[in-house]
């Protein structure tokens, strides 16, 4: 017995997700926070959600669409506690918005707190959990972003944390529907070590800001792991620094959640965008657009658009890739490599310049490959670049077999990814290990 016990332990993953059955790979969708924050309405949802598929957004994974802060009335239903829609912005309920997603083929989301307000002074969930989730399930919702603003004081230690989130969790749970749960504490007391088994998503930092690097004293923390207030205006290089050691947490079913992107809301270049695109893909945050999908330039479409870094972040074996090393440059930026794998022996990593000035680097594909062992990384490699076109127009070009090492030449603010599969001699020497 106690063998049999011992064999099934071992047979199962390391650590349990969520057992909802969802976002076994990253969620992707849409939200109206970043763009539109309290102005939205069912117009503007519904718009939204038919532009995602008519620039066929829908077919490449973005399938949620997802409704922040500002949905509700002034107060719950006096009789029953029951959460109300705003009727203005809604005439036809929550539930008629939810109605028109799902007839075109996509799921819907809904926003809430983990305390008695929302981030935006509406009423939260915060002793409200059951009627909450009962309600949103009986609206037809399959996806709730549940925030940390008015907490009460609950918070401070990851048990105390815990149970705020395991209440909602526990009550979408009882409702018998499939509702991705995405936690957004902005990593409060270490959700990446308490929230694995509850959430299929947590945040890990505070909110997101339309800029690639500037410091702002409202995102004060430099290190996540030790961090009391997670503030907000936190720019992409500062929230991937915070993510940096959390990739090891994060797998099928469970991740973390980067923020919600910016491209297409007009702070960065073409390339800062690129970069924040590209990066929340390899560390496998959910892919959750935050421009106006119905008024998009052709530079946006191309970011979101690409069908190969997409597949990095959707690959099946859903593991984040990790920061290999970052170094100082010259100009007073820095050069980071990145690394993961991906299904059938295949790779990725990126190669990223924070710096303002154009840089070249030799990179070595066993630090690439350091995972896999110096003998792996010694073979030879094909290298596919996920930002230029092949000839048949497919993201993806070949750039030739390389062993050793690559130079790759990386401008400001740049990101470049490569997909690696083994050439013959790597093959034989992974056979080796
Ligand atoms: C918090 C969240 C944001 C957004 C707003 C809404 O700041 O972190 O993503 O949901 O609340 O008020």
């Amino acid at each position: 017995m106690a063998r049999s016990l011992l064999a099934l332990a071992s047979a199962l993953p390391a650590v349990m997700a969520l057992n909802n059955g969802l976002a076994l790979t990253p969620q992707m969708g849409w939200n109206t926070w970043n763009r539109f924050g309290c102005g939205i309405d069912e117009d503007l949802i519904v718009g939204s959600a038919k532009a995602l598929v008519s620039n066929n957004l829908t077919a490449l994974g973005y399938n949620y669409v997802l409704i922040d802060d500002c949905w509700h009335a002034d107060s719950r239903d006096p009789d029953t506690g029951a959460p109300v829609e705003n009727k203005d912005k809604f005439p036809n309920g929550i539930k008629g918005v939810a109605d028109q997603i799902h007839d075109l083929g996509l799921k819907v989301g809904i926003y809430s707190s983990a305390g008695t307000y929302t981030c935006g002074g509406k009423f939260g969930s915060l002793g409200f959990e059951e009627i909450d989730a009962k309600t949103y399930a009986s609206w037809g919702i399959d996806y709730l972003k549940y925030d940390n603003c008015y907490n009460e004081g609950r918070a401070g230690t990851p048990p105390v944390s815990y149970e705020r989130y395991n209440n909602m969790s526990r009550a979408l749970n009882e409702t018998g529907r499939p509702i991705l749960y995405s936690m957004c504490n902005w990593g409060e007391d270490g959700p990446w070590n308490f929230a694995v088994d509850i959430a299929n998503s947590w945040r890990i930092s505070g909110d997101i800001y339309d800029n690639f690097d500037r410091y702002d004293v409202r995102c004060p923390c430099t290190d996540m792991l030790d961090c009391k207030l997670p503030g907000f205006h936190c720019a992409v290089t500062r929230i991937l620094d915070f993510s940096a050691p959390l990739g090891q947490k994060a797998g099928r079913g469970h991740w973390n959640d980067l923020d919600m992107l910016e491209v297409g809301n007009g702070g960065m270049t073409f390339d800062e965008y690129v970069t924040h695109f590209s990066m929340w893909a390899l560390v496998k945050s959910p892919l959750i657009l935050g421009n106006d999908v119905t008024d998009m330039s052709d530079d946006t479409k191309t970011i979101i658009t690409n069908d190969a870094i997409i597949a990095v972040n959707q690959d099946p074996n859903g593991s984040p890739a990790t920061r290999v090393w970052k170094r100082s440059l010259p100009d007073g930026g820095d050069l980071q490599l990145w690394s993961g794998s991906l299904v059938n022996n295949q790779f990725v990593f990126a190669v990223l310049n924070t710096g303002t000035s154009n840089h070249t680097e030799d990179i070595s594909l066993i630090d690439v490959f350091t995972d896999q062992g110096k003998s792996f990384g010694s073979g030879t490699f094909t290298l596919f670049d996920l930002w230029q076109k092949d000839d048949s127009g497919k993201w993806g070009k070949n750039i030739g077999d390389f062993q050793g090492k690559v130079s790759v030449t990386v401008g400001a603010h740049q990101t470049k990814v490569y997909r690696a599969t083994p050439a013959s001699g790597a093959k034989r020497a992974v056979d080796e290990l």
